[in-house]
């Protein structure tokens, strides 16, 4: 089985890895993977937290990661992501890739013959929603009683892929971000498919009762060119201690990073007692374990 898209995993599906993970943190006993397993990571786009976690993870798992930096590959000369997706699957167990393009992804994992993670494309960050929702489980037992509120840029690929784990798994999602500046349609159509998901502009309304208040970057990578008109169009969603006060009294505050302090978060939020984004990052490697051995489990 692939991983590109939170699409690819039922509800059972997330609470399966939910539980490997368990089994990880508590040390029980867990399937192992295949003696000398092999991931490839190939990257096109730069990356602290899902490179690094998924390298450990597969070593921690007896295993070996092969980071393939896209600019000295040949896709840099133009190599297509079918022949790289048929090459490397024939070398490796596992390939991860984060690609601009999602449709490279396919394309890849359609001519890939071992399982292929989606590490974040212009659409998705599927893993990065594992993280969260499963951070989130540890803090508030029932899911249904967690009440997101993913405010600034809600059109990026952690937004749509937060909002697709959220509403399968019975939590209700708040998106609020600028007048007249919409979630991805075809994300928020399938999320309110499974369950609560709504959108606003006003920060009161859209922060009224959350208990997780999460945001992301206003500028993806890929973005840069925009830089200073989506800073501009997003400023008013800063995450702030003002802004906190319309969210529940006990609300945690959780940031996928990297973090751009001052911009979509202050330093005194995100450094503060409500921040969870610590320990949302230090989750990524157990994710990224539990993540393994889930897919590897799928193609025994
Ligand atoms: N959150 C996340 O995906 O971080 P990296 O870009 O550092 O991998
Ligand atoms: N939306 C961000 C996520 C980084 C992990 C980006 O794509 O740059």
């Amino acid at each position: 089985m692939n991983i590109l898209s939170i699409n690819d995993l039922s509800k059972d599906d997330m609470l399966k890895i939910f539980g490997i993970a368990d089994n990880l943190k508590e040390n029980r006993e867990q399937t192992a993977l295949r003696e000398n397993s092999v991931l490839a990571l190939f990257f096109e786009k730069p990356s602290t937290r899902t490179r690094t976690s998924f390298e450990a993870g597969i070593s921690q798992l007896g295993g070996k990661g092969i980071y393939i930096d896209s600019n000295t590959s040949q896709r840099s000369r133009g190599e297509s992501f079918a022949d790289i997706g048929r090459m490397l699957s024939s070398y490796c167990d596992f390939i991860a890739a984060r690609l601009y393009k999602h449709d490279d992804i396919i394309e890849l994992a359609e001519n890939s013959s071992v399982p292929v993670i989606n590490a974040l494309t212009d659409l998705e960050h599927p893993t990065q929603a594992l993280v969260d929702m499963y951070t989130i489980s540890s803090h508030i037992k029932n899911p249904k009683e967690a009440k997101i509120a993913f405010v600034g840029d809600i059109a990026t690929n952690t937004a749509n892929s937060l909002m697709l784990a959220a509403t399968k798994l019975g939590s209700r999602i708040s998106l609020v971000g600028p007048k007249d500046y919409m979630p991805n349609s075809i994300y928020f159509n399938k999320a309110r498919e499974h369950g609560l998901v709504y959108v606003y502009d006003d920060i009161k309304e859209g922060l009224d009762g959350a208990n997780i208040v999460y945001t992301d970057t206003f500028v993806s990578m890929g973005q840069e060119a925009e830089a200073d008109k989506r800073k501009e169009m997003f400023k008013d969603y800063q995450v702030n201690s003002k802004l906190l006060e319309y969210a529940s009294d006990d609300a945690l505050v959780m940031h996928c990073l990297p973090a751009h302090r001052g911009e979509e978060i202050t330093a005194e939020v995100i450094d503060g007692p409500k921040s969870i984004v610590w320990e949302q990052a230090k989750n990524k490697l157990l994710l990224a374990k539990a993540i393994l051995l889930f897919v590897s489990m799928q193609h025994e």
